[in-house]
Parts: C-alpha cells; sequence; structure tokens
C-alpha cells in the first residue's frame, strides 16, 4: 500500500521507542521506504543497529557528521520525504519544534523540512497536561503538524492517563490518511454489526461468594474497541471487570454465563461475534438463597456443579442468525495449536485466536499477548504485542474478510 513512499522517522527518547521498531518493520511491509533520525536520547532505549537493521538502511544520529553531511544532508534528509513521523515524539522534541530550535539532527531537519509532518506524542500523564505542552502542541497544530494520540491508559511510568503513545496501526492508518493511499477516515466495518463478549463470569454459591477466574477482559475490551475504530457497530457483553467501557460502544454488563448468552442472543442479528469472555464451564446447581453458615461440628457444603451453555456453540450453530463471521479465543496452559483446533472444529466457529495463558506466559491479567490465529486450512504465529495491537490486528483481518469478494453462486465449485 506505501510502495515507493519515503517517510522520514524521527525517534526521540522514551520508553514508547520500543514501538516505533514495530512501526518500522510495519512501514517496511508495505513497501515504503523508511530514513531514521535518532536523537541522542532515543539510543538509550533503541540501538541504532536495530533500527538500522529494520529500516534496512543507514541511521542518521548526528548533524556534525562529516560522512552523513556528505552522503545525504540535513536538507536533503528532510525534503527527501514525502512525510515526517516523529515517534515517538517526547515533550522535549515537541518544545524544541514549537520554539523552531534546532540543535541536533532531529530538530534541525523539522526546521529545514517543507513536508507535511506527524507527531505521535508519547510522555507521563502530567508532563502532557503540563500547561507548557499544551501550549506547543496547540502551537504545532495551528502551524498544519498533524498528531496521533496520545491514548490513555497504565503508562509505563506506573502512572495512569493520557501520554501513552498511539499504537502501530492507528500511526500507520494515520499516516495512510495522510500520504493520501486511505481516505480520510478508513471505516471499513460501517454498517456492520459486531458482538463481543469480554471478561469473566460469576457463578454464585450463595449471596455473598461465587466462582470466577482470572480474566481481566482487558482483550475483548480491546477487540470492542478496535472493531469500533474500524466502523462496527458494537454490543459489549461483559462480565464484571474494572476496566472502563470503551467509547463508542454499547455495552451490556451481565455476571453469569446464562444472562451473557441471553444478552448475546438478545443482540443479534450480527456480522460478526467475537468471544473472548472467559465463561465458567460451570455453575452452582443450586445457589443458596442465603450465606451458607459453619456451624459447629459440620463440615464444608458440598456444591454441586451444572454445565454452564457455551456461547460461542450456541452463536456458531448455522441458522438464519448465525453471524457471517465467528471468532473464538483458545485459553490454553499446554498443547496449545492441538487443543485450539480441536476446538475450532468442536465449537463450529470460523477462526480460533488460541494464546497461551500458563502462569509463565504472563498472559491472564497483563498487557502483552502471544497468539495463533487459526483458520480451517491456516495457522498464524503472531509475534508477542500488546493486547490492543493483538486487537487492532484482528479487527484489520475481519475487516478484510469482509472486504474479499465472495463468491457467487455461480463461482461456486459445483
Ligand atoms: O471451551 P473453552 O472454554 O476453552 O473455549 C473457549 C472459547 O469458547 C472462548 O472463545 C470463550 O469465549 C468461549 N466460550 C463460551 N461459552 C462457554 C465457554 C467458552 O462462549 N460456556
Amino acid at each position: 500500500m506505501l510502495s515507493g513512499r519515503r517517510i522520514l522517522l524521527i525517534i526521540s527518547g522514551g520508553i514508547a521507542a520500543y514501538k516505533s521498531l514495530d512501526l518500522i518493520r510495519r512501514l517496511r511491509e508495505q513497501g515504503a521506504a523508511v530514513r531514521c533520525v535518532l536523537t541522542e536520547s532515543a539510543t538509550q532505549f533503541v540501538t541504532p543497529l536495530s533500527v538500522a537493521a529494520l529500516s534496512e538502511h543507514k541511521v542518521y544520529q548526528d548533524l556534525f557528521s562529516l560522512t552523513d553531511e556528505a552522503e545525504m544532508g540535513h536538507i536533503r534528509l528532510s525534503r527527501e520525504a514525502d512525510l515526517v513521523v516523529v515517534a515517538p515524539a517526547s515533550a522535549n522534541l515537541i518544545a524544541k519544534m514549537a520554539c523552531g530550535l534546532a540543535d541536533d539532527l532531529a530538530s534541525t531537519a523539522l526546521l529545514a523540512t517543507d513536508k507535511p509532518v506527524l507527531i505521535a506524542p508519547a510522555m507521563n500523564v502530567f508532563m502532557w497536561n503540563h500547561p507548557a505542552t499544551q501550549g506547543n502542541v496547540a502551537a504545532l497544530a495551528a502551524r498544519g503538524v498533524h498528531r496521533v494520540g496520545p491514548g490513555a491508559g497504565e503508562l509505563a511510568c506506573g502512572e495512569v492517563g493520557e501520554g501513552r503513545m498511539a499504537d502501530v496501526p492507528e500511526i500507520m492508518a494515520a499516516i495512510g490518511r495522510l500520504i493520501g493511499v486511505l481516505p480520510p477516515e478508513a471505516k471499513p466495518l460501517a454498517g456492520r454489526r459486531a458482538i463481543v463478549t469480554s471478561g469473566p463470569t460469576h457463578e454464585p454459591i450463595d449471596p455473598v461468594r461465587f466462582i470466577a477466574n482470572r480474566s481481566s477482559g482487558k482483550q475483548g475490551h480491546a477487540v470492542a474497541a478496535a472493531l469500533h475504530r474500524l466502523g462496527a457497530e458494537v454490543t459489549l457483553v461483559s462480565g464484571p471487570v474494572t476496566l472502563p467501557p470503551p467509547e463508542g460502544v454499547e455495552i451490556v454488563p451481565v455476571e453469569t454465563a446464562a444472562q451473557m448468552l441471553e444478552a448475546c442472543l438478545a443482540a443479534l442479528p450480527a456480522d460478526i461475534a467475537v468471544c473472548a469472555a472467559a465463561v465458567a464451564d460451570w455453575r452452582v446447581s443450586n445457589p443458596g438463597a442465603q450465606k451458607h453458615k459453619k456451624t459447629e461440628g459440620g463440615g464444608p457444603p458440598t456444591i454441586a456443579l451444572t454445565p454452564n451453555p457455551d456461547i460461542l456453540a450456541t452463536l456458531s450453530q448455522p441458522g438464519e442468525l448465525r453471524p457471517a463471521l465467528v471468532v473464538g479465543f483458545a485459553a490454553e496452559t499446554e498443547l496449545l495449536l492441538q487443543h485450539a483446533s480441536a476446538k475450532l472444529a468442536r465449537k463450529g466457529c470460523d477462526w480460533i485466536v488460541a494464546n497461551d495463558v500458563s502462569p509463565a506466559s504472563g498472559t491472564f491479567g497483563g498487557d502483552q499477548n502471544a497468539v495463533h490465529l487459526l483458520t480451517p486450512d491456516t495457522v498464524e504465529a503472531w509475534p508477542r504485542m500488546g493486547k490492543e495491537l493483538v486487537a487492532e490486528r484482528l479487527a484489520e483481518r475481519i475487516a478484510a474478510h469482509f472486504a474479499k469478494p465472495h463468491p457467487t453462486t455461480s463461482e461456486v465449485p459445483a
């Protein structure tokens, strides 16, 4: 999509610089030529060697390097690009841009360029909210500098709030729009309805106790948000979680598996169903109407269990209301692919996102996920990445699935 396009990527110092390595990879995958400039502090977070290896080109760092200037001066560097992307854009570099300072290669190239500039700010929430930064960002916006993010969430410094660098797919989409290869707001899932399940279920034992699991809902909520960003109308049926509901998504809070199934069926018809919830397999057959009490000399109560309905399998059943694409998740602690492909067949869904949730993987409750995408005839191993990125990629794959022309009756082989 970006074949023949030239991007000058300026990486400034910030923990989010690691995401820029993935950005380079995605830009290269799409055929863009990428030249990279690192500020001095950026080299504390990513090495020039890894940036050079991924961009398949020399990395530029010094304003006063005789070899750099002879080969490619800072003026040419800044002009021979279709777009200049600053990711991460630190508070310091944003301030220098706003003031027109030019005391290193990055700031000089930014002052010398005559090309559109896109910044992806990344910093601590207080630094972002500081009137100085906000004033600088407003000054840049008034000068026509484009911006993507920052988003809100848990920051690398441990604080929570706005300041997270936009995720790579968001930056890629912004680049696509600025370069003109994507329409101003690409919404490939506009007009599609999606149901997403997320979080754990709570199955009551008595009015104060319940059976639950460690699901945080992060992955399911991120999928709902990503589908919404691509234009889908999303109903998120969520078990009890502490996450805020994603913007623009209809949320149906539930507690038990039975309620989750009922809410999903009520949300039909839909084009897409993504079952990311960790639904309890069993519920208590006869939950106590009152709190179970310890009795003198009495033993513990016996809890009988009944199987819960399988929401994914129910939504996958053939019929008029079956969503055109049903995606399940398989959380496994061993024999990941074996169990996941068996699950694909057993549940009757179209795709399975398989993830390793063994305690060593840190997936449950964590921010990272390493998944495989299984379809009836393919298995793709995705690199370890943030749950938001997994969600973005999955949403992109879903959009691509719906964009593909489906065979008409006459094209279906006899
Ligand atoms: O059978 P297992 O729980 O491993 O299957 C996981 C997949 O099935 C997930 O997509 C999960 O959301 C879904 N599921 C469901 N209803 C259940 C159990 C699992 O929708 N009762």
